[in-house]
């Protein structure tokens, strides 16, 4: 990419939930931007947004949408996707990409700015930003790799958001009593559980292997951006009733003995990284201290009763920001900070 004083951006999804997210996370790092173009399906055209003190229009994406663009956010889905992404490429923009499409293409890099940010240089056209609860499980592993990893139990409590704008809408109006039906568990599936006051075990859809799509996500895409392709990892995924924010009970077995401490310490100023781990003063992470900030939170960091190889940790980020909207600003940024004159 040649370098610029300002950019020319697309955002494709901008209607839904991490598209909006990515706007006004774009608005909030002061993004150099040139030309801003909001995309979205057609029943979206024509819907105006605010970014900077201005309305724009919603365009209904199309190939033409993209030229002239430097660099295209998308979030609408994999399909889209993978409808939009060669297109966009074509065109000359660099796509940095929040589905599921390109994720573990091996020409195709998956990036976390605090973990492996040189990858995002080896691109060629498309980066992927990782699923959401990978995002903060690596941030919150990367520290620790020099310790020697060799094993990851990670169960996750993952909010509503994750599964887009309607599930938002759809939570709420189950609290206030006022639903109609009650939330899909997926969207591929016809059986209904309420979300309220409940604990659903799936997150996306299942596979043949009897764990979720979710799941499969935080052991492949952990091993690529830690460069660890033997990485162990043992994840359950589970939704529960909040709307913003997904948290991590974390057990990390080391190849040799590591104490809590050594892990607090090595967690403590990492990149990404705010410990917060005084349980005598009721001091731990949860979603609404992660709600809004790009950070992932780390607490209860203490020292597996049965096992001296392992150290049990808390791991909380907002899913919309770090987890989506936030990571893929920070990959556009790497962008920039490498274009040339
Ligand atoms: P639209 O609002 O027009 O449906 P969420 O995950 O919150 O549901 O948001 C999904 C986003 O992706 C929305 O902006 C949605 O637009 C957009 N989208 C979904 N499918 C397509 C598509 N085939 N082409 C373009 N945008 C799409």
């Amino acid at each position: 990419m040649k370098k610029k004083e300002r950019y020319n951006i697309a955002v494709l999804g901008a209607t839904g939930a991490v598209g909006r997210a990515m706007l006004h996370t774009l608005e909030r790092r002061g993004f150099p931007i040139g030309d801003l173009r909001l995309l979205a399906s057609p029943r979206s055209a024509g819907q105006t947004l605010e970014f900077g003190g201005r309305l724009y229009e919603v365009q209904a994406a199309t190939e033409e949408a993209f030229a002239g663009v430097d660099i295209a956010l998308f979030s609408a889905g994999a399909s889209a996707s993978l409808t939009y992404a060669p297109l966009a490429v074509r065109q000359g923009a660099v796509v940095v990409d929040n589905s599921s499409a390109y994720r573990l293409e091996p020409d195709v890099p998956l990036v976390v700015p605090e973990v492996n940010p040189d990858a995002a240089f080896s691109h060629k056209g498309i980066i992927a930003n990782p699923n959401c609860s990978t995002i903060q499980l690596v941030v919150a592993l990367k520290p620790l790799v020099e310790f020697g990893i060799e094993h990851v139990s990670v169960s996750t409590y993952q909010a509503v958001s994750g599964m887009g704008q309607k599930a938002i809408d759809a939570l709420t109006a189950e609290v206030g009593g006022n639903a109609e039906t009650t939330l899909f568990p997926t969207a591929s599936q016809d059986t209904r559980y309420p979300m309220a006051y409940n604990v659903l075990p799936q997150c996306d859809v299942f596979l043949d292997n009897g764990y979720t799509k979710e799941e499969m996500k935080l052991l492949n895409e952990s091993r690529k951006i830690l460069g660890l392709p033997d990485l162990k990892v043992s994840p359950t995924a589970v939704r529960v009733p909040v709307i913003y924010g997904h948290s991590e009970s974390v057990a990390v077995r080391f190849s040799k003995p590591v104490s809590a401490e050594e892990v607090r310490a090595k967690l403590t100023g990492a990149p990404g990284v705010v410990v917060v781990d005084d349980p005598q003063h009721a001091r731990f992470p949860h979603p609404r201290m992660a709600e809004g900030t790009g950070d992932t939170f780390v607490g209860r960091i203490r020292q597996d009763l049965a096992d001296e190889y392992t150290v049990l940790m808390f791991v909380v980020a907002d899913n919309l920001l770090k987890g989506a909207a936030w990571n893929a600003v920070q990959i556009a940024e790497l962008l920039v900070q490498g274009a040339e004159a």
